[in-house]
């Protein structure tokens, strides 16, 4: 299947490896190529890449038409996600709001089939409203999401669902949470970051700080793999998808795990910032039983398992920077 990927970050370049390893060509898009951050994950001379903007139409529509495209994987989004839409608002739905509606428009126009667009677990979470026992004559009867990344996600959800209902385009929206993995440039969101220096220090002998809260996770490669059978998956209809490991981690047990897959790693626990007290309260992983059951997605990097593959990822590609 001709495959063009949006976005070669932390998600989408562990895609392409994916499909590079099952024989494929894929043609890998992004505003700003990092080449040799991408060269540590895959094999630069397996994939075509093409610099260009999601933003600019006719170049979505010439990468399309270029590749024979039957297939698109979307993954770009504003950087820093939560953080630089709190901080850009109006870049960031530019972006992600508009990247998706480009995305989708280039699809029916070029009879693209299907499309895989990245959402978010935030939509599990930052929401307030949703108090009139769903009674949709009340205002607050819908849950609407309290940050501008989340509200961008949901955006991307319901004009994506809206072009497959009206379009026959099949599409995905896959909610990572919060994704850890190799990846030596910019990318990710800053749990992403925090998790990476932990991994790194940790690797490197320094004290590596974990993170105060508790937290759910995904490894790069899982989120990648649950994107490829979105891709593959033969009866996918249209919908959105949980994407985690399917449970919380406390920073506890995080540290725990840490040391268990990074002997004699120094940790430090970071301290809860003033005046707060939420511990994970009764907050309840997201529910992937609906990806498995569609998709076939299971998570294959429980913790220790997706701690041993990033060290040893680490240990292999960083010394080469
Ligand atoms: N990383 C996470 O923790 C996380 C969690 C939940 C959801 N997501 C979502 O998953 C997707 C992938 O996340 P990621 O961590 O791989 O992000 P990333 O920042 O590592 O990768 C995104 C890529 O998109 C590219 N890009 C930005 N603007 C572009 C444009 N105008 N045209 C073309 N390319 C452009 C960037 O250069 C970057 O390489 C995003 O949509 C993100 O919102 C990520």
């Amino acid at each position: 299947m001709a495959v063009l990927i949006i976005g070669a970050g932390l998600v989408g370049s562990q895609v392409a490896k994916i499909l590079v390893d099952a024989g494929e060509r894929p043609l890998v898009m992004d505003q700003r190529l990092q080449r040799d951050v991408l060269a540590d994950i895959v094999d630069l001379d397996r994939i075509d890449l093409v610099e260009g903007d999601v933003l600019r139409p006719l170049t979505l529509s010439a990468a399309i038409t270029r590749g024979g495209i039957e297939a698109i994987v979307h993954t770009a989004a504003y950087p820093l996600l939560t953080l630089g839409a709190q901080r850009n608002p109006y870049a960031a739905i530019e972006l992600n709001i508009m990247g998706l509606a480009n995305v989708m428009e280039a699809a029916r126009i070029h009879g693209v089939k299907r499309v895989v667009a990245s959402s978010s677990s935030v939509l599990n979470r930052y929401q307030s409203g949703g108090e009139d026992g769903g009674d949709l004559s009340r205002e607050e009867a819908v849950p609407r999401p309290n940050t501008f990344y989340a509200s961008t996600k949901q955006a991307v959800e319901s004009i994506g669902l809206n072009y497959a209902k009206s379009f026959g385009i099949e599409f995905a929206a896959l909610r990572y949470c919060p994704v850890a993995g190799p990846w030596s440039g910019p990318g990710g969101g800053g749990p992403s970051g925090i998790f990476r220096a932990m991994v790194e220090n940790a690797v490197n002998g320094r004290e590596a700080v974990v993170p105060a809260t508790a937290m759910e996770w995904v490894y790069s490669k899982d989120a990648a793999m649950a994107t490829v059978l979105a891709l593959r998956v033969a009866s996918l209809g249209s919908g959105v998808f949980n994407i985690t490991m399917g449970r919380i981690f406390r920073p506890e047990e995080l540290e725990a795990e840490l040391k268990r897959a990074i002997p004699g790693a120094k940790t430090r626990v970071e301290a809860q910032p003033e005046g707060s007290t939420w511990s994970g309260g009764d907050w309840k992983p997201a529910d992937i039983s609906r990806a498995k059951k569609i998709l076939g997605y299971e998570p294959h990097y429980p913790m220790p398992r997706l701690l041993e593959d990033y060290a040893a990822w680490c240990r292999r590609a960083l010394p080469r920077r």
